[in-house]
């Protein structure tokens, strides 16, 4: 058996080069990313119909599509790659010139549904509105600058 740490070295070197990054195909990126997304909204939607009155508060409910959320924002990021801007996407090219800037706003995004999460577990309304609110801006502010 190899030494744990060793093994742990193995992760993240992998981690680091990508999974099977060759084999990937452009459109297949492109469908991974937009795939999160549409989840993304069915979450954040349902989410919002109950912030906004539109649908009646379930806050188990509410709190699972928050977990969810959570996790969905962590993974369209590895999606984004060379070679993935010229068809079939919104996303703009922009991206990769300014990809530090591109992975802040992912990161802005994971870490206010992170946050909308753990309000989501308690039962003040006003935090959970707040934190929902603060999520919805790092959709726009992303969409803004890098989607068509
Ligand atoms: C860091 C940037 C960023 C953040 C944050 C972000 N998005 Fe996006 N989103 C994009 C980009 C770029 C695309 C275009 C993807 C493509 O077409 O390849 C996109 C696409 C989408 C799509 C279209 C998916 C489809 O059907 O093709 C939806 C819906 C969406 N985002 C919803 C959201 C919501 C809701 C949030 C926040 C809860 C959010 N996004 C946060 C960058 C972001």
């Amino acid at each position: 058996m190899k030494p744990l740490y060793k093994v742990a070295a193995t992760l993240v070197l992998a981690g680091v080069a990508g999974h099977a990054a060759a084999d990937i195909k452009p459109f297949e990126a492109v469908e991974y990313r937009k795939g999160i997304f549409k989840a993304v909204k069915w979450h954040f939607g349902a989410m919002g119909d109950m912030v906004k009155g539109k649908a009646e508060f379930d806050s188990e409910d509410f709190a699972r599509r928050a977990d969810l959320l959570a996790a969905l924002s962590q993974m369209p990021w590895e999606g984004f790659r060379p070679g993935t801007y010229a068809s079939a996407t919104s996303a703009l090219p922009v991206i990769e010139d300014k990809w530090e800037d591109f992975t802040a706003a992912g990161d802005a995004f994971s870490e206010k549904a992170a946050a909308l999460a753990v309000a989501a577990k308690g039962d003040d309304m006003k935090a959970i509105k707040s934190a929902f609110g603060a999520t919805a801006r790092t959709c726009k502010g992303c969409h803004d600058d890098f989607k068509d």
